[in-house]
């Protein structure tokens, strides 16, 4: 049996941790060749292959990145892309393809079992940890712990000079990022996209936290938005099919928290340094695990399915349930995290 590996949208730490354990126990145990397909469903849709054996996934389990290459190519936008896919599989005798990505890839596996029946098992990731169906994303926590880390730096900072710090970290159109470190780093505001927040009420926490004289953090994911509405925030076009590219709103809210409070705020937008790098010990088990039970998946011909945490275990859950709605940040667990803000 042949099998085919991609990794498809943003990169997140770990994904070279799926593709080693895919490759590693489909090798050993199934006999199973492998195909690797580049920069996402532009491989398949082009044709284009790199060799995937033992032998190129040595090394690669704390390595950031992809081995394999990504990109945001949706080939069900491309004309003949389906037809285009099925050649190429059946030129490289693929009898399998383990898809790893986020909600756009996903969504494009889930159509392909579906409506064309591509034979696709997932795999899912993404630092946002918006895809639903799974208790957590491959990436997520190596995300949350570079967050959590610059926040703890930036707290003795913005003490010795008694300023507001914004921080904005990613998320996009969801909070999980932002609420995770926030909580765990001690911010004392935390703003997400699931709930466009109050410039009063941001004002008044920053006021309340330098009354008990601490200078405070102000955590912001990259997607939210004041409820007044009252700047143009939000999605701005980016480069490439469906790209909405985000960051801006940390720059202005301290520049609306200085204005309004008198207090010198900074910010700084920690970007793309939550995605790269190496992979968080929990990351890179998530990703094993993923990898080893994907594999199983496409060696029972168990194609249309997703891998996916469930509390400590893995289990198989139906491509079509990635494709429902995001997984937002529940409001109890955004009220629970209220108690420390101010
Ligand atoms: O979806 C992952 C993510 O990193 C979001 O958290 C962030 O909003 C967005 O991608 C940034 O995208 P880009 O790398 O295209 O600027």
């Amino acid at each position: 049996m042949r099998v085919g590996v991609l990794t498809g949208g943003r990169d997140c730490p770990g994904l070279n941790a799926v593709v080693r354990a895919v490759v590693r126990k489909g090798a050993q145990e199934y006999g199973i060749e492998f195909v690797g397909f580049v920069d996402g469903w532009r491989g398949p849709l082009e044709g284009e292959t790199v060799p995937l054996d033992i032998p190129a996934v040595r090394g690669t389990l704390p390595r950031g990145g992809t081995i394999l290459g990504s990109s945001r190519t949706d080939p069900l936008r491309q004309p003949d892309g389906v037809r285009r896919i099925r050649d190429n599989l059946a030129k490289h005798e693929v009898g399998a393809l383990i898809t790893i990505g986020g909600r756009d890839t996903l969504r494009t596996a889930a159509r392909l079992a579906a409506d064309h029946g591509l034979p696709c098992v997932a795999v899912p990731k993404t630092i946002d940890n918006d895809v639903p169906g799974t208790d957590c994303t491959l990436g997520f926590d190596t995300a949350v712990g570079v967050a959590t880390e610059a926040i703890d730096r930036l707290h003795t900072t913005a003490e010795s000079h008694k300023r507001v710090l914004v921080v904005e970290v990613m998320g996009g159109e969801t909070g999980w990022i932002a609420l995770r470190s926030g909580l765990a780093g001690g911010a004392n505001v935390v703003l997400i996209p699931e709930q466009p927040f109050d410039m009063d009420q941001v004002c008044a926490w920053v006021t309340s936290r330098f009354r008990a004289s601490y200078a405070p953090i102000v955590v912001v994911a990259d997607g939210a938005v004041p409820r007044d509405g009252s700047v143009a925030l939000g999605p701005r076009p980016g480069s490439g099919a469906g790209a909405a590219r985000l960051s801006g709103v940390g720059e202005w809210l301290a520049g609306e928290i200085e204005r309004r409070t008198g207090k010198e705020a900074r910010t700084t937008v920690l970007g793309h340094v939550q995605r790269g790098g190496s992979p968080s010990a929990f990351d890179r088990w998530l990703a094993t695990r993923f990898g080893l039970h994907a594999v199983d998946a496409a060696h029972e011909g168990d194609f249309g399915t997703m891998v996916a945490l469930r509390g400590t275990d893995i289990v198989r859950v139906p491509l079509a349930e990635a494709t429902g709605p995001l997984k937002s940040v529940d409001p109890r667990l955004y009220a629970e995290a209220g108690v420390f803000f101010g």
